[in-house]
């Protein structure tokens, strides 16, 4: 019983975090994982919190309601973590981050992003399993590269 009141709070705690997390733009969101991330090369440095919104960022599109479909990030240098605020970008569809050396966990706030349609992690030196949340992406076409089925972890 005790285990299950704890459990309840926890996930109630999680869930109002979850709602603080959603209320981010979605430059904060960017300027979020920006600052997790080191970019020894300067890829993301046109990432300025202090404009009115992401789109016109090098490496981010947007739709015509300057919400974020695509950032593009491949081969770039980057390294550190994920960060869970990214399944806020509720209009992602492209997220190309392959061949980089982005470590920890795949987050599974991942599994909100429900326009997905392509996911490239590949070359990286994430770990960890795929979060089960991303099987509910019905679009995502493949995760890590083209020739490995949809959930695999390492590179082919
Ligand atoms: C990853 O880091 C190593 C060591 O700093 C570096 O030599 C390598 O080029 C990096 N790889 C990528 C894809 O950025
Ligand atoms: C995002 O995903 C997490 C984990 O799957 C879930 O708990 C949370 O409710 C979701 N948040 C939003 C804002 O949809």
């Amino acid at each position: 019983m005790e285990a299950r009141t704890g459990a309840a709070l926890l996930l109630a705690g999680l869930l109002a975090l979850a709602t603080i997390a959603s209320s981010n733009t979605e430059g904060d969101i960017l300027y979020m994982q920006r600052r997790a991330w080191k970019d020894p090369n300067n890829v993301v440095q046109s990432w300025d919190p202090t404009l009115f919104n992401p789109c016109t960022w090098l490496h981010v599109t947007c739709n015509s309601d300057n919400s974020v479909t695509r950032v593009d990030l491949a081969d770039a240098g980057i390294s550190g973590t994920l960060i869970p605020e990214l399944g806020g970008l509720k209009n992602l569809q492209y997220l190309e981050l392959f061949t980089n050396n982005i470590s920890g966990s795949i987050p599974t706030t991942l599994g909100n992003l429900t326009s997905l349609v392509t996911l490239d992690l590949y070359d990286n030196l994430l770990t960890g399993t795929i979060p089960a949340s991303l099987a509910n992406i019905r679009m995502l076409r493949f995760l890590y590269e083209s020739c490995c089925s949809n959930f695999q972890l390492k590179r082919c």
